[in-house]
C-alpha cells in the first residue's frame, strides 16, 4: 500500500484506492477488504463514491483531516460516510443527514459499528430542524441530486466555520436537463465565487457522468 500524502489516510495499490479501516472488522457494503501490516485496508471506489472519483482524477486536494467535524448532507445508506469516517479517525465525528428514512435505516446500522457517524433524518432544506442536533463543522459535504442543490449548499454553509472546507458534488441533470453539463458548472461556480473560495473542481466522467465535483474554502 502506498499512502497519498496530500489526503488522509488514503491508500494506493496499483489503480485501486484504498482507507486503513478505523474500526476493523467491520464491513458494510461488500468491499475488498486487504490485511497487511497488521492494519485492515478498505476499497473505496470511484465508480461508488463521487469523492474517491475525483481523487481518482487527482483533485488538489480535499480538505479533509484527522479529528474533523463533518457536516455531510445527503448520506444516504453511508458508503462515502464511512470513508470519511475512516479519514477523520475515531476523534472525528460525522453528522449524517438524509431525507429518506429506508436509508437512514440502513446508516443507523452502520453508525452502530462506527461509533463516529451520526444519522440524522431530516430535510436539508430546512437547517432549522436539526441546527440543534450538530455543531460547527471543519467540512461540509453535499451530495443531492436536487434541483435546488445550489441553495441547499448555501443555506448549510452557517454551519462550516471559518476556514473550513466545502465539498460539493453537483449533478448537471438534477440542474437543468436542457443545459451542457459544463454550462451549469461554470454557472455553479460563479455562484459560489460570490460567498466562498473555490479551491478546485474536477468533472468525474467516466466514473459518474454529468457529475462535478467542487472543493470550496471558507
Ligand atoms: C446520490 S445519494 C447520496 C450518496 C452518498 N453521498 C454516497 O456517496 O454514499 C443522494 C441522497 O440525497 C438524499 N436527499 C435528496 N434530497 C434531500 C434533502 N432535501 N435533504 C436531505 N437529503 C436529501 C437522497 O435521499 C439520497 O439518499
Amino acid at each position: 500500500m502506498k499512502a497519498f500524502p496530500k489526503y488522509p489516510n488514503l491508500y494506493e495499490n496499483g489503480r485501486f484506492l484504498f482507507t486503513a479501516s478505523a474500526y476493523p472488522g467491520t464491513c458494510h457494503f461488500e468491499e475488498r477488504i486487504r490485511r497487511e501490516g497488521g492494519l485492515e485496508y478498505r476499497e473505496f471506489r470511484p465508480d461508488r463514491s463521487k469523492l474517491a472519483a475525483a481523487i481518482a482524477k487527482n483533485i488538489s486536494q480535499v480538505g479533509i483531516k484527522p479529528g474533523n467535524n463533518v457536516l455531510y448532507l445527503g448520506a444516504s445508506h453511508g458508503y462515502t460516510p464511512s470513508f470519511i469516517s475512516d479519514m477523520v479517525g475515531k476523534h472525528g465525528m460525522i453528522f449524517g443527514i438524509d431525507v429518506a428514512p429506508q436509508v437512514v435505516r440502513n446508516l443507523y446500522f452502520v453508525s452502530q459499528k462506527r461509533n463516529n457517524i451520526a444519522p440524522i433524518l431530516a430535510n436539508c432544506n430546512h437547517p432549522e430542524s436539526y441546527q440543534h442536533l450538530i455543531v460547527q463543522c471543519d467540512i461540509l459535504y453535499q451530495d443531492i441530486a436536487q434541483r435546488n442543490q445550489v441553495e441547499i449548499f448555501l443555506k448549510n454553509l452557517q454551519f462550516l466555520k471559518k476556514g473550513g472546507f466545502g465539498i460539493l458534488a453537483i449533478k448537471s441533470r438534477s440542474i437543468d436537463v436542457t443545459k451542457k453539463p459544463k454550462l451549469i458548472f461554470k454557472q455553479v461556480r460563479l455562484e459560489m465565487e460570490k460567498k466562498i473560495t473555490v479551491v478546485d473542481y474536477r468533472e468525474l466522467d467516466p466514473f459518474e457522468k454529468d457529475h462535478a465535483l467542487f472543493v470550496l474554502k471558507k
